[in-house]
């Protein structure tokens, strides 16, 4: 496969010269030109449609976005993702994600942890699930982090409308105290049952949390009371979680990354907020989109699109960031889960063969619900001085008030056209015109339930997989994250020495 600098493909050369023609106002004039352009720049997948047709490109762009595609053998790329081959070599480990939810062609493996979720889900939803003191467990706070967090986080809330009411599921992620005791509020230890997910059961913000669950527990039950039945771990380190002392304990595996295991047992609190139908339509969702990914021409392949016109942005274009715009409350925590997906990701600086790359990876993934942000960063995005690529995203049917719901259509609608179109009315003072002309994606989602959830998390995957694919860089490691660590390590340790020792800290003053 192909491991070669993406520079040295001629249609990337080709892309560089095409860039120069879409500068300026070309998009405005583009759409004033060929009101036939939605149409033709927009391609389906299962239960949505991708408009680009605001985007700043053109057929002739798009063929060469496609050829630098196949350029860097991204079918051969694509089958060797889905088929399980080690793709994360740093690591030398698969990053099969999509077997997890393959139905029937799952691995023994994935069947049987997810007919465990199943059993222990039921039990909770029931209330025969009985914490120590023979009372039924009334609430679920989940601890885990990053990918063991945002994922599970998401489903919880994207379907919060058909959550069952007889378990309140939250969640603590940093290791700020007051993020637990916020998440235990008029908790009830008694009825409390804590989700402790780490792949590696060693991430310091989750041990610790875990450990302040397991002393809160301490302090309001009586004395020697076994709490195994209030702590399910769910890790790749049973050893440890065992020795932790969870009751229940749901594997990981080393071929899912963090942040791709939303379908695994990291969601098992999100099983038993929306139930296992629920759960299985999620997973049925991402098969669909696999199914697509693995199929569709790279022409009307809606992961590789939203792909390439990201690549087409950053590389070409200049874009620094992308925002992700939800005209949606129910995805108002998706930007938070790009952030991981997207810059953990892509957000590398060598390329598969260890050498400094010379051209841009990832940009900066943002974003917030519609139409909240409209009351404060469209400003930049319609007349500041950077361009911001935006996908916005909408449901064609949701719950509520349809006059409402109208409205909100209205203004995603209205938003993409004013950044596409401007108004450049030279009657106007400067401050109050919109050059226009900037780019944005509509993805327009049939409804908003379980399977279509499935659908758009596993489309961002597979969009991530092909720009790492033509960025020419693994996408499953994340060792930019490892200093960090052991520098807080390293501080804590010499922290305690010096308490130990009683030595003064510079500048400090000791009680
Ligand atoms: O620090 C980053 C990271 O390693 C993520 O990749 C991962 O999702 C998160 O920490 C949590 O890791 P774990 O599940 O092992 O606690």
């Amino acid at each position: 496969m192909n491991v070669r600098s993406p520079t040295a493909a001629p249609a990337w050369r080709r892309l560089t010269a095409l860039a120069d023609s879409w500068r300026g106002d070309a998009l405005r004039r583009a759409l004033a030109a060929d009101p036939a352009r939605a149409a033709t720049l927009a391609a389906d997948a299962p239960g949505l449609r991708y408009g680009f047709a605001r985007q700043c490109l053109d057929d002739a762009v798009l063929a060469q976005l496609v050829a630098l595609a196949r350029s860097r053998d991204l079918p051969a790329w694509r089958s060797a993702l889905l088929a399980g081959e080690a793709v994360n070599d740093t690591e030398q480990r698969p990053a099969w994600h999509s077997a997890l939810r393959a139905g029937a062609a799952a691995p023994p493996e994935v069947h049987a942890a997810h007919a465990q979720m199943r059993t222990l889900a039921a039990r909770l939803r029931e209330g025969s699930w009985r914490g120590a003191t023979g009372r039924s467990i009334e609430r679920i706070v989940h601890l885990g982090t990053g990918g063991s967090d945002l994922g599970p986080r998401l489903v919880v809330d994207a379907l919060a409308e058909t959550a069952t009411p007889r378990l309140r599921v939250g969640f603590a992620a940093n290791v700020d105290p007051l993020d637990l005791s916020r998440a235990l509020r008029d908790a009830d230890p008694e009825t409390t049952l804590f989700v402790v997910v780490s792949k590696t059961f060693t991430t310091q913000e989750t041990m610790e949390n875990a450990r302040a669950a397991k002393a809160w527990l301490m302090r309001a039950l009586p004395a020697d009371t076994p709490l195994d039945a209030h702590f399910v771990a769910v890790s790749a380190n049973a050893a440890a979680a065992r020795a932790f002392g969870a009751g229940e304990v749901l594997p990981m595996w080393d071929w899912v990354g963090g942040r791709y295991s939303v379908w695994s047992a990291v969601s098992f609190s999100a099983m038993a907020a929306i139930g296992a139908e629920a759960f299985d339509e999620l997973l049925a969702g991402a098969h669909d989109m696999d199914a697509h990914f693995a199929s569709a021409p790279l022409e009307r392949n809606v992961p590789a699109l939203l792909a390439l016109v990201g690549v087409w942005n950053v590389n070409f274009l200049g874009a620094a960031t992308q925002a992700v715009l939800p005209y949606a409350t129910p995805l108002r925590l998706l930007p938070a889960y790009l952030q991981q997906l997207e810059m953990e990701s892509n957000g590398k600086r060598v390329d598969r063969a260890g050498h400094a790359v010379d051209y841009a990876t990832a940009p900066v993934v943002w974003g917030a619900e519609g139409t909240v942000g409209q009351h404060s960063f469209h400003q930049l995005l319609h007349q500041g001085t950077q361009i911001v690529p935006v996908d916005f995203i909408v449901f064609d049917e949701a719950p509520g008030d349809p006059a409402r719901r109208a409205i909100l259509a209205a203004h995603a609608e209205a938003q993409a056209e004013a950044l596409a179109r401007g108004l450049d009315d030279p009657a106007l003072p400067a401050y109050r015109r919109y050059p226009g002309s900037r780019p944005s994606s509509t993805l327009r989602v049939e409804r908003l339930d379980a399977r279509n959830l499935g659908r758009l998390i596993a489309l961002y995957e597979h969009k991530v997989f092909t720009q790492g694919v033509i960025w020419n860089i693994n996408s499953f490691d994340q060792w930019g994250v490892e200093l960090g660590k052991q520098l807080a390590k390293a501080l804590l340790e010499k922290s305690a020495h010096r308490a130990h020792n009683r030595v003064p800290a510079a500048g400090g003053t000791q009680s």
